[in-house]
């Protein structure tokens, strides 16, 4: 059967190179995992695992593989409804429109463009010069194509992808303009965040450098919640979170970065982070996102272990073949607008 985007698409990727962590967890998987089980009869839910974009730095390439199985499992345990019709898992490199679309859009862009882009320049900076991959600079049109083969409208991502988000939108626009209505343009970081509540933006930070996200790029991992940790090492990590020298727990990401990351995973994780607001003593709020977040790993870890890799497999393979279907025939439109075919 032929799947019709007929519904607005909501559509996310969660890329596997490192273990995931609590923040990728809450900022990213839980919002269109909440989204797949209570509006999937509004919209298409689609959850890809972005394996092109995995070695635009280096990794380890006997790894790959595992990665991407282990995080299609992570969306299993948390809670993806894989057995709905309009929920579609897939891996990228499994639809090659996506390599096809991102070499037109690559002739529509600008090298200032993608050279202004500050996550590139952000990686450049931490690289060696020659592990710049050009793969690495040519990210965010990948990453448009992404979006733009399924006319998706909606896509939650973190604060550090804004950017990029932006540059889909231009360059849908240019397109449009120039060839007329090829793309859906998704809607602006703006209205993203209005749609998926205001929480959507947040970001988790590293508990030991509140200043930065918590991140699998940090170098310590200190600071990092790993989905894989044991309550009691999370715990350890908790209780050992950098906090600050003022007085009282109060929400405040600009004096009180520590604690207020502290009262958001609390909140995330269905905790009741306002009995700790006013309190003078930190190490009560650390207790309790330390139990709060150990309860969650032990359940989280429980679903993991459970998880039925054949049911993945069949929901691969299912989405794969429809969404062929879906952006082949987008690909072709575009194709055909720039003289590819007749
Ligand atoms: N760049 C995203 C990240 O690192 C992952 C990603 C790739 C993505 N393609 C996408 C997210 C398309 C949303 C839509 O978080």
């Amino acid at each position: 059967m032929k799947a019709i985007m007929g519904k607005p698409v909501i559509l996310t990727g969660l890329r596997a190179n490192n273990d995931l962590h609590i923040g990728n967890y809450l900022g990213a998987l839980l919002p269109i995992v909440d989204m797949a089980r209570s509006r999937v009869d509004d919209y298409h839910i689609n959850l890809f695992v972005p394996d092109l974009h995995s070695f635009t730095t280096p990794i380890d390439h006997g790894q790959l593989q595992d990665a991407i199985m282990q995080n299609l499992r992570v969306f299993a345990a948390a809670g993806l409804p894989l057995d709905h019709d309009d929920v579609y898992v897939y891996r990228q490199s499994y639809v090659p429109a996506h390599s096809e679309l991102t070499w037109i859009l690559d002739c529509f862009t600008g090298m200032g463009e993608m050279q202004r882009m500050t996550q590139f320049k952000d990686r450049i900076a931490q690289l060696e010069a020659e592990r710049v991959s050009v793969g690495l600079f040519n990210y965010p049109v990948l990453m448009a194509a992404d979006i733009l083969l399924y006319g998706a409208q909606y896509v939650p991502v973190g604060e550090d992808q804004t950017q990029h988000l932006e540059f889909t939108r231009d360059i849908a626009e240019r397109l449009n303009k120039k060839f007329g209505d090829l793309f859906t343009v998704p809607e602006p970081a703006r209205k993203q965040h209005e749609f998926f509540g205001k929480d959507q933006g947040l970001r988790i930070r590293d508990l030991q450098n509140p200043a930065r996200k918590m991140s699998k790029s940090e170098e310590s991992g200190k600071g990092i919640i790993f989905l894989t940790d044991s309550p009691a090492e999370a715990g350890q990590k908790i209780m050992a979170a950098e906090t600050d020298s003022l007085s009282e727990v109060q929400y405040d990401y600009e004096s009180r970065p520590g604690v207020t990351n502290l009262l958001d995973i609390l909140k995330l994780l269905g905790g009741t982070p306002n009995e700790f607001i006013g309190q003078a003593k930190y190490g009560l709020l650390k207790k309790a996102v330390a139990d709060r977040v150990g309860e969650f790993l032990q359940t989280f870890q429980k679903q993991l272990a459970a998880v039925d890799d054949n049911q993945i497999t069949r929901k691969l393979e299912n989405s794969e073949r429809q969404m062929n279907e879906v952006a082949n025939d987008r690909l072709l439109k575009v194709q055909k607008a720039v003289g590819l075919r007749p």
